[in-house]
């Protein structure tokens, strides 16, 4: 007897930037040259004060359970940064630690969302928030972010969920976004905050890219009247701090949300490591310099690829709000050639070239809402990112070759030309 998995598990969609990362790196090691822009993750070593705190709180021996809801110097300090940074009023009973921003996702879920329940995403959005909505039998809702409109997000697609849905219950908000880096303004928040405030609707406010604000300043729902009561918002170590691979991040609310997200995370995890709890309390107080460095890097690349691209005939792409993506329209190639966006991302990194690629992801890859794009990470140096552009210029030149690869791969073939 062949044992049967669950229907969730067979419907399960994955992280596609975590596949195409696989490809190259199958690619890499047959000798290719790729040039990695796929993938959301720093290029600089873990935050220095964080490596020397966590080897000595390996050697200390923090390396057994600890409390669910995080260590108390960790939870105290991680109040404090958000205080500073974001104009808050928590303390450390409004923390709770977590392996980095997306474990809350399901914890949120679980927190608040019954079956059937409606969750309001604005989309292309972040790829495991469908899954997560699924685990619950929830329904996703989606908004679409428009270029136009600088990506922000829509406040009437907000007000008709919240009147038209059956049964409303939470929306995840993402500000700076990936994949596209659009920025809520403080007065898209007001809005929306106004529109939510004292119904049964509980916000999921995703804030991994906080650090990366191109234009003005972060700003946090958590900061607006009532809203620390309906909303949790995520913070991750992974972005800011380039430790992705520590796992560490923590979620901001009321104190009665917390101690139900501590509840689910005992379930789930037990708990986070303690050394990597000492590690991040490093970070967050002595390495803020070193922290705007690389973000004024991040931002330097991000501008310059921006330029790069907008010289290629047919691409359209917008200066992001935030984050280190940059996310132009090839809807015009696309057409051109027949291919899909995500067929044009792959094309790239396998077949433009013999010896070299580059490595990005369709925008299809975070929902319908995508299609027509390609998001790239600027996670390379500068010459590398000059580089890239000029392959992507050249490659799209080369209408046999795209005509070749998608005879061997039908299913990359465009279907209905997109909106350019
Ligand atoms: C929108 C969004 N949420 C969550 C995450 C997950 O980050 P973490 O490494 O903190 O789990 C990412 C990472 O790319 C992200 O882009």
């Amino acid at each position: 007897m062949q044992i049967s998995f669950s229907n969730f598990s067979n419907s399960v969609e994955t992280e596609s930037a975590f596949d195409v990362l696989a490809v190259a790196k199958r690619l890499i090691a047959g000798g290719k040259d790729v040039i990695e822009l796929e993938i959301g993750d720093s290029p600089f070593p873990s935050s220095p004060s964080a490596v020397k705190a966590g080897i000595q709180a390996i050697r200390d021996d923090h390396c057994h359970y600890g409390p669910s809801t995080g260590l108390p110097e960790f939870r105290q300090a991680a109040a404090e940064y958000v205080n500073r940074e974001y104009g808050l009023q928590v303390s450390a009973e409004n923390v709770v630690a977590g392996p980095g921003a997306k474990n809350f996702e399901q914890l949120f879920l679980e927190a608040f969302v019954n079956p059937d329940d409606g969750v309001l995403v604005f989309s292309p959005h972040f790829p495991t928030y469908p899954p997560n909505i699924s685990r619950r039998g929830a329904r996703m809702v989606v908004s679409s972010l428009k270029q136009s409109r600088d990506f922000r997000p829509n406040l009437d697609d907000v007000q008709r969920f919240l009147t038209d849905d059956p049964s409303p219950k939470a929306i995840f908000l993402n500000t700076p976004q990936n994949p596209t880096g659009g920025v809520a303004t403080e007065k898209d928040l007001r809005e929306l905050a106004d529109l939510v405030r004292g119904r049964d609707i509980a916000v999921f406010s995703d804030e991994p890219y906080d650090q990366m604000v191109w234009n003005g300043k972060h700003y946090s729902p958590l900061a607006l009247p009532g809203m620390l009561e309906q909303c949790v918002a995520a913070y991750t170590f992974s972005k800011s701090f380039s430790m992705s691979g520590w796992r560490l991040g923590f979620a901001v609310s009321s104190a009665p949300i917390i101690d139900m997200i501590s509840k689910l995370t005992n379930t789930a995890l037990s708990c986070v490591p303690p050394f990597t709890q000492l590690a991040g309390i490093e970070a967050m107080q002595n390495d803020l310099e070193e922290r705007d460095r690389r973000m004024q890097d991040f931002h330097d690349k991000v501008r310059q690829l921006v330029d790069d691209l907008n010289q290629i005939d047919g691409v359209n792409c917008l200066m992001p709000g935030g984050t280190f993506y940059v996310f132009p329209s090839f809807a015009e190639i696309c057409n051109q050639l027949g291919i899909s966006s995500h067929g044009l991302a792959m094309f790239l990194l396998e077949a433009a070239d013999d010896q070299r690629g580059v490595a990005c992801l369709g925008g299809e890859c975070f929902g319908e809402a995508g299609h027509g794009f390609i998001r790239l990470s600027v996670a390379q140096p500068s010459e590398r990112l000059r580089e890239a552009v000029r392959f992507m210029s050249d490659s799209i030149q080369q209408g046999g070759r795209v005509a070749d690869y998608l005879s061997q791969h039908e299913h990359y073939r465009q279907k209905t030309p997109y909106l350019a």
